[in-house]
């Protein structure tokens, strides 16, 4: 037994399709104690949209911590967070036309973002009910873990998750069924049982539930039921944004803007831990200390977080290699769906948020392996497991995604030729 299964607990889980020890990583690989190298489209599950140890990044940060900058900081002033907030209103929320938008820096992960915008539109709204939609994923703790769709995470809470009530996604019911029309009359009909919601929180793809994407038309029908029953809008970008659509925010392509946004995961540009839940100012409505946390004090996160937008956003260029390379990655795909398996196979996603959906876990389970025996680092996401999500880093070169991309299709071919001879034996 080694160290891991003997004295860790049974709930670790990525390291169980991945069973190597990893001792270094650059850019978009991996490389394990003997020395072999994986290409990573993992990311950190989206947390590394910049690939390891981005070079400007660790210098900025290594620079910082000679100079004996803070470390930790609580919620007080320090020149790295002061610097932070103005580098993300100039170069994020202002030219997005969300200068009226504050930031409230929360617990490190992105379930404590998610707790402190349910907890606000609940103050704020004096309404308890939150609409949350089918594969949602908005992380494990308590309100959060009541908005998440998964029966698998929401087993583990122990005990009753309350005040959400579940509608369905754009698309859930096919492309023809309009499932906002069918909320609105329940909102609309004193009868229905559904209470005056606080908020919708919403995924604009949604990243562990398998990759469904709201469309623009979609998005900007919620926001207009969203006024109209005087409910909040939140945003959960904590996977989808910092660049993995193709722009900062996954919404903006919809031309709305949510009423409160959740981000992490990429914020940092590092990989270290840093969540903010930004909302409109009418709506800061705190007591000084109401909602609090050691850990909102990261100013190590703070510093390679303000180095990374001055880097990559201050113009569309970064943005428009995201996108180049999203329709690479989604050609690609579409070649593999039609060469294994045009009418079962299927492109999920949007952009550099993109995967194959299978027709059942197994085989897209069976496309990880393959592709980790060929040295690729892939993961599925979905209600079944059954869609295989490439998360290459947005800083990836187009050698090494087409070397991924190759593999993630060898991959396949073993996969579904294992899969008919099992089926003809
Ligand atoms: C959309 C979304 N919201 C919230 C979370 C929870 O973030 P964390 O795992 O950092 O608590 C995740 C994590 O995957 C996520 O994808």
């Amino acid at each position: 037994m080694n160290t891991f299964e003997q004295y860790e607990s049974e709930v670790r889980s990525y390291c169980r399709s991945f069973p190597v020890v990893f001792s270094k990583a650059k850019g978009a690989s991996l490389f394990t104690e003997d020395g072999r190298e994986y290409i990573d489209f993992l990311a950190g599950a989206g947390t590394l949209n910049y690939g390891h140890n981005h070079p400007e990044l660790k210098q900025a940060l290594l620079d910082y911590i000679e100079s004996d900058g803070l470390t930790h900081g609580l919620d007080m002033h320090s020149s790295a967070k002061e610097s932070l907030i103005n580098t993300l209103q100039d170069v994020i929320l202002k030219p997005r036309g969300l200068k009226n938008y504050v930031i409230q820096f929360t617990g490190p992960t992105g379930t404590n973002s998610v707790e402190a915008a349910l907890k606000l539109a609940r103050k704020k709204t004096g309404r308890e009910t939150v609409i949350a939609f089918t594969n949602g994923f908005h992380g494990v703790s308590g309100a959060a873990l009541s908005c998440t769709g998964n029966q698998h995470h929401r087993g583990g809470a122990g005990t009753s998750l309350h005040n959400v009530v579940r509608m369905p996604y754009a698309g859930y019911f096919g492309e023809q069924a309009d499932t906002l029309a069918m909320m609105d009359k329940m909102l609309n009909d004193p009868s229905s049982g559904i209470d005056q919601p606080a908020a919708v929180i919403l995924e604009v793809i949604q990243g562990e539930g398998g990759l469904n994407s709201a469309s623009a038309e979609w998005l900007r029908k919620l926001r207009k039921l969203c006024d109209k029953h005087g409910m909040l809008m939140i945003i959960d970008d904590i996977q989808a944004g910092c660049g993995r659509s193709g722009d900062f925010f996954s919404f903006e392509f919809a031309g709305i803007k949510p009423d409160i946004i959740t981000l992490s995961k990429s914020l940092s540009g590092f990989g270290l831990p840093l969540a903010v839940t930004v909302f409109r100012k009418d709506l800061d409505i705190w007591k000084p200390g109401e909602h609090n946390g050691t850990f909102r004090g990261n100013n190590h996160a703070f510093v390679t977080a303000s180095k990374t937008l001055r880097a990559f956003w201050q113009d569309d260029q970064f943005s428009s290699e995201i996108k180049e390379k999203g329709q690479m990655v989604r050609q690609r795909m579409r070649k593999i769906c039609d060469r294994f398996g045009p009418a079962s196979l299927k492109v999920k996603g949007r952009c550099m948020m993109s995967g194959i959906e299978c027709p059942d876990g197994e085989l897209a389970d069976a496309v990880v392996e393959e592709s980790f025996k060929r040295g690729l680092v892939i993961e599925t996401c979905g209600n079944q497991d059954q869609v295989v999500k490439c998360f290459a880093p947005l800083t990836i070169s187009h050698e090494k995604l087409s070397k991924g991309l190759d593999i993630l299709e060898q991959a396949f071919a073993a996969a579904s030729s294992k899969a008919t001879q099992a089926a003809a034996s």
